[in-house]
């Protein structure tokens, strides 16, 4: 815990910090990441991360469609297509099989994807086993959307290690915030610096105005860097909290055929951001009828993401999403501040959901 508060305070000054990287991907193969620049947003990040790769106008990206509308705004920024990826209905994320198959039908559609995208929903690590495996067998670049998944690991990795490029979000809503703010992961040097660059207007050297490429003006401000720098001191503490309402939820909730708590593939140490859980069939309600119940009593939930392929911008993109589907009509992201009183929650979803309870 002590190296990811050392990561999360590198990314924000921007420092590179190759020792640390290599410690957080121990177990990958030269493990050679380098830290890139804080930057405005994770939308800014991801747009980066996107155009480093490579993604420009005619290329196609495999991506997740159960996630937040910044993954897929990236890859239209860059004016490539989005080939839309089915979840596991378990754990709601992409996974090596999903992939695959969105491949094959991508390329039997006359497609030709080069660029997978994965989110780690919820904070909760995709399949990352079967996406490197397919990636390294297809030759395909991996990118990562880990907005939502600082403090999360995979098989003793930190998510955001495994792509060429990830993005971390600092927005006020995520585990470590720092009022607004994102920051790149980046797997080579070569792209630290042009990602720097890029995000300060292309500009050549310290003095003077010239510029050599069309760049952005996307670092984050000192004042919100500093605001996280605060914020990621409490980091371990937070995700502790975070992970021991999802626990309570886990132990009050194992019984209940009315309600499935999204999964945690193994392999996976979750940061506990969000409690998603889907209302079965077993349920006297379905998840609007739920949802109705705990605000009538105060209890503040969330439906799910609405999948991408349903925006009204990307709907004529390819790729079948059924599961993702059912997982928009069905899920729902359960209280889990870390003073989230889990008790009256359970209370409240035992009234709302009645049988199966
Ligand atoms: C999966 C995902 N991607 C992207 C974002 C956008 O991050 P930001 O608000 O820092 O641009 C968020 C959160 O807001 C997110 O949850």
């Amino acid at each position: 815990m002590h190296d990811l508060l050392f990561l999360a305070a590198a990314v924000l000054y921007g420092a590179a910090s190759v020792a640390l990287l290599a410690h957080l991907a121990r177990g990958g193969e030269g493990a050679s990441a380098r830290l890139g620049p804080r930057l405005l947003a994770l939308a800014a990040a991801l747009h980066l991360a996107l155009r480093l790769a490579g993604v420009g106008p005619g290329s196609v990206v495999l991506a997740p469609t159960l996630t937040f509308v910044a993954t897929l705004n990236a890859v239209a920024y860059c004016g490539a297509e989005p080939w839309f990826v089915d979840v596991d209905p378990l754990t709601w994320n992409v996974s090596g099989d999903t992939l695959e198959h969105a491949l094959r039908a991508a390329r039997a559609a006359g497609r030709d994807p080069r660029f997978v995208m994965v989110t780690h929903l919820y904070g909760v690590p995709a399949d990352l086993d079967g996406v490197t495996a397919l990636c390294a067998r297809e030759g395909l670049t991996l990118l990562e959307d880990a907005a939502e998944s600082l403090g999360s690991w995979w098989r003793g990795r930190h998510t955001g290690t495994f792509g060429r490029a990830a993005a971390l979000s600092f927005n006020g809503n995520k585990i470590v915030t720092a009022g607004q703010g994102g920051a790149l992961l980046l797997a080579s040097q070569e792209d630290a610096a042009q990602a720097r660059h890029l995000a300060t207007q292309a500009r050549v050297g310290r003095a003077g105005y010239t510029h050599d490429a069309v760049g952005f003006n996307y670092r984050m401000a000192n004042l919100n860097a500093a605001l996280g720098l605060a914020q990621v001191e409490s980091l371990p503490a937070l995700r502790l909290r975070r992970r021991a309402v999802q626990a309570a939820y886990q132990l009050a909730l194992e019984e209940t055929e009315a309600i499935a708590l999204q999964g945690v593939p193994s392999g996976a140490e979750v940061n506990g951001w969000l409690q998603g859980a889907r209302v079965t069939a077993r349920a006297r309600c379905d998840r609007d009828g739920l949802l109705a119940a705990l605000d009538a009593r105060g209890i503040d939930a969330r439906a799910v993401f609405q999948p991408m392929h349903r925006q009204a911008m990307f709907r004529g993109c390819g790729g079948a999403c059924p599961a993702a589907e059912a997982v928009a009509d069905t899920g729902l992201n359960l209280p889990n501040g870390p003073d989230t009183d889990v008790p009256r929650v359970i209370r409240a979803l035992r009234e709302g959901l009645g049988a199966g309870m």
